[in-house]
C-alpha cells in the first residue's frame, strides 16, 4: 500500500483490514464507473432529437439481466458483510497469554497501566511480537482509542469494560489518538505507541519506578475501602467469598447463573442490588461515586489474583513478558474444583439487614 495512502501498517490485523478497505474501495469503484458510464452513454445515446432506438426492451433484458444483477449485488454485499464480520469478530478474541493493560481515557488523556505495574499517561511501551490485550473504560465521557498504524479503534465507555487486542509487527513509535468527540480538548488527546523488541522492552520495564501491580494496589483498597470487613473470610457479615470465583457461574437469587468478569464484579460493586447471589441478603451499599474506574480495575485484578497459585513475585531486570494477573493461570484453590465439597455453607437470605 503506497504510504500516501495508508498508514503504515504495524500489527497482525492491518493486512487484514487493509485487504478488506482496498476490497471495499474497488467494489465501490467498479459501480461507480458502471453507473457513470451508462448515464453518460445514454445521455449522448438518447440525447433529444437521436435516432435511437425507443421501443420495448428485448424479453432478455428486462427479465433475465433483471434477476441477474439484482442475485448479483445481494451476493456481493452478503460476501462482504462475511468477509469483514469475520475478520471483526476474529479481533475479539485475544491470545490466552496476551500481555494485559489497562486503559483509561478521561477528558483529555490516556491513563495506561500494565499489571506488572508500569504506568503511563498519553504513552504505551510493548513489546513486538508480544500479543497485547487492552482493557479500556473511561473516566467521564466516550473516548475511543485509536491506534491508525494497527488498524485498531475501540471505544472507552464510562461504566463499562471493552476490550480490544493487538500484536505489534514492527519497532517504532506510532499515534495514537482519540477518535470520538469528547470535549474542547478532543483533538489534543493524542498519544505515542512506543514498541520494542522484547529485550529492550524488558529494560524499560524494570527501569520503572517500582509501582505496585494492579492487583497489589487491590488488595490495598479492599480493606482501605471496608470491603474486606464484609468479603473477608471470617468476617461477622455473611457475604459471599470472592476467593477463586473469577471466571466461574455464580448462582443468582431467582436462578439465573452469571458469570464472573470484570463487567460483572463492576456491576456487583456499582449496582450490589441488582444481582444477589444466591443465599445471600441484599446488605452491600452501592459504591458509585466512592470508586473511581482505575480503583474497580484494581480491586477486578485483585478478585482475578485470589485463590489461584502462589504470587508471581517481580525481580528487578527480569519483569515476566507476559504480564498475566499473578497466579490466573494455575490451578484453582481446592474449593473451586468442581465437585469438591464447598466448606463456606452460605445462611439462609433472611430478612435484609440494612448496614
Ligand atoms: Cu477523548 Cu476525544
Amino acid at each position: 500500500m503506497p504510504a500516501w495512502l495508508m498508514p503504515v501498517a504495524a500489527s497482525t490485523q492491518a493486512a487484514k483490514v487493509d485487504r478488506i478497505f482496498i476490497g471495499l474501495t474497488l467494489v465501490s469503484a467498479v459501480i461507480v464507473l458502471l453507473v457513470v458510464g451508462l448515464v453518460v452513454t445514454f445521455a449522448i445515446r438518447f440525447r433529444r432529437g437521436s435516432k435511437a432506438d425507443r421501443g420495448p426492451l428485448p424479453e432478455v433484458v428486462s427479465r433475465e439481466f433483471e434477476i441477474g444483477w439484482t442475485a448479483a449485488t445481494l451476493f456481493v454485499f452478503v460476501f462482504i458483510f462475511w468477509w469483514a464480520a469475520s475478520a471483526e469478530i476474529g479481533a475479539f478474541s485475544p491470545p490466552k497469554d496476551a500481555l494485559e493493560i489497562h486503559v483509561v481515557g478521561k477528558q483529555w488523556m490516556w491513563k495506561t497501566q500494565g499489571s506488572n505495574g508500569a504506568r503511563e499517561i498519553n504513552e504505551l511501551h510493548v513489546p513486538v511480537g508480544v500479543p497485547v490485550r487492552l482493557v479500556l473504560t473511561s473516566q467521564d465521557v466516550i473516548h475511543s482509542f485509536y491506534i491508525p498504524a494497527f488498524r485498531l479503534k475501540r471505544d472507552a465507555v464510562p461504566d463499562q469494560t471493552t476490550e480490544a487486542w493487538f500484536q505489534a509487527t514492527k519497532t517504532g513509535t506510532f499515534q495514537l489518538m482519540c477518535s470520538e468527540y469528547c470535549g474542547t480538548d478532543h483533538a489534543r488527546m493524542l498519544g505515542r505507541v512506543i514498541v520494542m523488541e522484547p529485550q529492550d522492552y524488558a529494560a524499560w520495564l524494570s527501569a520503572q519506578p517500582e509501582g505496585d501491580d494492579l492487583a497489589h494496589q487491590g488488595e490495598r483498597l479492599f480493606s482501605e475501602k471496608g470491603c474486606s470487613g464484609c468479603h473477608a473470610p471470617g468476617s461477622s457479615v455473611h457475604a459471599p467469598s470472592l476467593a477463586g470465583i473469577w471466571g466461574q457461574a455464580v448462582q443468582l437469587d431467582g436462578g439465573k447463573l452469571a458469570t464472573v468478569d470484570a463487567a460483572y464484579i463492576r456491576d456487583s460493586i456499582l449496582q450490589p442490588a441488582r444481582d444477589i447471589v444466591a443465599g445471600y441478603a441484599p446488605v452491600m451499599p452501592s459504591f458509585k461515586g466512592l470508586l473511581s474506574d482505575g480503583e474497580i480495575q484494581a480491586l477486578t485484578a485483585y478478585i482475578r489474583s485470589l485463590g489461584a497459585g502462589p504470587r508471581e513475585i517481580r525481580t528487578p531486570g527480569v519483569p515476566p513478558l507476559s504480564s498475566r494477573v499473578p497466579g490466573a493461570q494455575p490451578a484453582r484453590s481446592p474449593a473451586m474444583v468442581p465437585g469438591a465439597p464447598v466448606l463456606d455453607t452460605p445462611a439462609p437470605a433472611g430478612p435484609a439487614v440494612r448496614p
